[in-house]
């Protein structure tokens, strides 16, 4: 007697923790899980693109190259430029330009197949791999920006 109320005791218990981890998994935001797997999607797509397309010169992790490529993963430079930034993967940029105190001049060729959606991961990466922790870079902000690019 004892031993099956106790039995429906602990069922009953296994049922309520049930229920609440179900009711906290679906309370906790489902926005929240879609925003982090869509920034871990941009930001692996970003990274790939970023090896294919941009590590020969600033390296794969972001110190450039001495005198002659700048670095991406600490840049006063992208800091205070990013639609810039965005504009010049596509445009490239040339002329003189400071890094973190450091002239650097040299023309870098920009890649005019890249899509937005790849423009906005590459950002995605570039702005949280390293030094910064900006978050997502979405295309629909990145649509903005780059029909906004005066082209070169
Ligand atoms: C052929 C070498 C080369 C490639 C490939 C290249 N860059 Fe550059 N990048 C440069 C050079 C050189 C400069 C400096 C341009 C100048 O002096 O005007 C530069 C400047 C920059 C800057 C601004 C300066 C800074 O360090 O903050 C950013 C941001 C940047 N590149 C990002 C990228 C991204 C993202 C890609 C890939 C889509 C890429 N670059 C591909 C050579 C390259």
């Amino acid at each position: 007697m004892i031993f099956r109320f106790l039995r429906r005791a602990v069922l009953a218990f296994n049922f309520f923790l049930l229920a609440f981890s179900l009711i906290q998994g679906c309370g906790q935001s489902g926005t929240d899980r879609n925003a982090s797997n869509k920034f871990t999607h941009y930001f692996r797509q970003g990274e790939q693109l970023y090896t294919q397309h941009c590590s020969n010169c600033h390296q794969a992790n972001g110190t450039g190259l001495g005198r002659v490529y700048p670095p991406l993963n600490k840049s006063d430079f992208m800091e205070n430029n990013f639609e810039q930034v965005l504009c010049l993967m596509r445009n490239g940029i040339k002329g003189e330009l400071i890094v973190n105190g450091i002239h650097y001049n040299q023309a870098m060729p920009g890649v005019p197949t890249l899509t937005n959606l790849e423009i906005a991961e590459i950002a995605t990466y570039i702005y949280n791999a390293w030094e910064y922790q900006r978050g997502l870079v979405d295309v629909k902000e990145a649509d903005k920006i780059l029909n906004a690019c005066t082209p070169h």
